[in-house]
């Protein structure tokens, strides 16, 4: 079992929210993840004049997941401009799921919840993966 430092975490998450690009909402996010070999990783919400494109901090998070070689996600912390806990949004939850680590922690209003906790019965590569062997 990792122990989680999540003071180190929440700092992290703290930095990256300084590089938030938000002009349009001016509500800066920022949010940080230990991998299952000790990584830290970051990202930060990135917005567009088309609205609807922005990237959420944890899409930033995602992508540098992935392009730092990948790994799983065993605790994930998310914060705002004044470094308060924020829970991802619908989307992010799903983006999130897809790269946890089973039973991934995260911090939320309410505790540390599993991953499980916060998309419960989800929708993820397994569903996809029965439907194609009932399929052949
Ligand atoms: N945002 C995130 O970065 N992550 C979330 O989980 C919720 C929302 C961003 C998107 C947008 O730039 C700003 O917060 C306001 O919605």
């Amino acid at each position: 079992m990792t122990t989680v430092d999540w003071d180190a975490l929440h700092a992290a998450a703290v930095e990256a929210n300084a590089k938030a690009y938000a002009p349009y909402s001016g509500f800066a996010v920022g949010c940080a993840a230990l991998t299952d070999d000790g990584r830290v990783v970051s990202g930060a919400n990135v917005e567009n004049a088309a609205y609807g494109v922005t990237l959420c901090a944890e899409c930033s998070m995602v992508s540098a997941l992935v392009m730092g070689g990948g790994g799983k996600l065993v605790a994930f912390t998310c914060v705002d401009g004044h470094g308060a806990t924020l829970m991802p949004c619908g989307r992010c939850r799903q983006l999130l799921f897809e790269h946890a680590a089973p039973g991934m922690l995260l911090q939320t209003l309410s505790g540390i919840r599993t991953i499980d906790e916060v998309l419960p019965d989800a929708f993820g590569p397994t569903t996809l993966d029965a439907y194609r062997a009932s399929d052949s």
